[in-house]
């Protein structure tokens, strides 16, 4: 699916590998303290208007994984933040990603890729999740392994486009068969 540096290292929880080829840029799982910094940089990313957006308002309803929300820093800075949800479509479990942010000064440099392979190994190396859904770019997120959903076949709680919900699974298959209200 990704590379093989980060299904290994998010298979074990460890970041050494990838913090090793990304300095001085690193990543590391988001601690409380971390939450109103996050909070600064959505607003200033997203605006005001954010809390409409769809992974706003399941974040609403259902709390985050706290151990695969992660922080990118640059040195000691930090720069971006990721979220996962964990969620149910049906009978069968997974994560929403989201939201991803980059601080403007520092895009275009791997930071949002690098978050959301290695979030997105850390979901799907556990049993418990079998899928990984987002809404947003497929251009963007579509060589990270993630697939467009059939549309209007999985329902946010929430007004999305349809053909901007992407999967991401370990079945090939997954993306086209996954059904139902996202609770
Ligand atoms: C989208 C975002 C997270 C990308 O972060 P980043 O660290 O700059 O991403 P990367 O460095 O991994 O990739 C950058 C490349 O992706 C491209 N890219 C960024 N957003 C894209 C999009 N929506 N669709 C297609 N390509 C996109 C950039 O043009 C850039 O291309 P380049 O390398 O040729 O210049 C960042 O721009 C951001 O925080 N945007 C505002 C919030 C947002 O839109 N979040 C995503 C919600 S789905």
């Amino acid at each position: 699916m990704t590379d093989k540096i980060f299904q290994e290292a998010a298979s074990v929880a460890d970041f050494s590998a990838i913090n090793q080829q990304y300095a001085p840029f690193s990543v590391r799982p988001q601690s409380p303290d971390d939450d109103e910094w996050a909070e600064n940089l959505h607003s200033r990313v997203f605006g005001p208007g954010r809390f409409a957006r769809t992974a706003f308002r399941v974040r609403e309803i259902l709390p985050a994984d706290p151990e695969l929300c992660l922080i990118a820093q640059f040195e000691d800075k930090r720069v971006g933040s990721v979220w996962m949800t964990p969620i149910s479509l049906g009978s069968q479990n997974g994560c929403l990603l989201g939201p991803l942010a980059i601080d403007p000064d520092f895009r275009s440099k791997g930071l949002g890729k690098m978050l959301v392979k290695i979030a997105t190994n850390m979901a799907l190396s556990r049993e418990m999740y079998e899928f990984v859904v987002l809404v947003g770019d497929e251009e963007y997120y579509g060589d990270m392994g993630f697939l467009r959903a059939k549309a209007g076949t999985i329902i946010f709680p929430g007004p999305v486009d349809p053909n901007r919900i992407l999967v991401c699974s370990q079945r090939a298959d997954h993306a086209k068969n996954l059904s139902g209200n996202i609770l």
